[in-house]
């Protein structure tokens, strides 16, 4: 990901999460920070169409300040453009980097309602782990908290 996806990246966003969207400026600063930081603090991708340059989804992971675990901070693919393996090339990508750096621990949150993410991720190998009981807002609901040994 870019300052060039930005606006593209928040659109898909809107679009996907409704009110609980991040604003562009939220993808601006860590993008900002993650390119800034050494050793490496994070990192964000698009995918985009190879022949029309169309941005397809986003995916974004954040290391822990202890470096003992990565956290999947977002993903998303266009709605038009699921179950085409897009979402598992991210997963890929993310596991790739944890190795890379041998951060043994991926996790993530995810509303208890997404029944279809929760899938995708119990797919992906993730494990549910526990609840953040009351996390999210409007509606209210629980997070699930999902963990994979990678
Ligand atoms: C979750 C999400 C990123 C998955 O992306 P995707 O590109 O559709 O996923 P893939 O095509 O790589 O799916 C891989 C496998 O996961 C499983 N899977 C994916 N989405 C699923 C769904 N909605 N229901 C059940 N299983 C699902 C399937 O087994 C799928 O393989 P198959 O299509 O051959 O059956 C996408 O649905 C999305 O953007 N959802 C809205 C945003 C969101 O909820 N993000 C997570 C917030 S924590």
């Amino acid at each position: 990901m870019t300052r060039r996806d930005l606006a593209r990246v928040a659109a898909i966003e809107l679009n996907v999460f409704g009110r609980d969207a991040w604003p562009l400026h939220a993808f601006r600063d860590l993008l900002a920070a993650f390119s800034q930081a050494r050793p490496v603090r994070g990192a964000m991708w698009v995918a985009e169409d190879p022949r029309t340059g169309e941005l397809l989804g986003y995916a974004g992971v954040e290391v822990s300040a202890l470096w003992g675990e990565m956290d999947v901070i977002n993903i998303a693919v266009a709605a038009e453009y699921r179950r085409r393996g897009i979402g598992r090339l991210f997963i890929e990508r993310i596991v790739g980097l944890c190795r890379r750096r041998g951060v043994p621990l991926l996790w993530l949150r995810v509303r208890a309602s997404n029944r279809g993410a929760r899938r995708f991720y119990r797919r992906m190998g993730f494990r549910e782990r526990g609840r953040f009981q009351r996390y999210y807002e409007d509606p209210a609901e629980p997070a699930v908290i999902m963990a994979m040994d990678v």
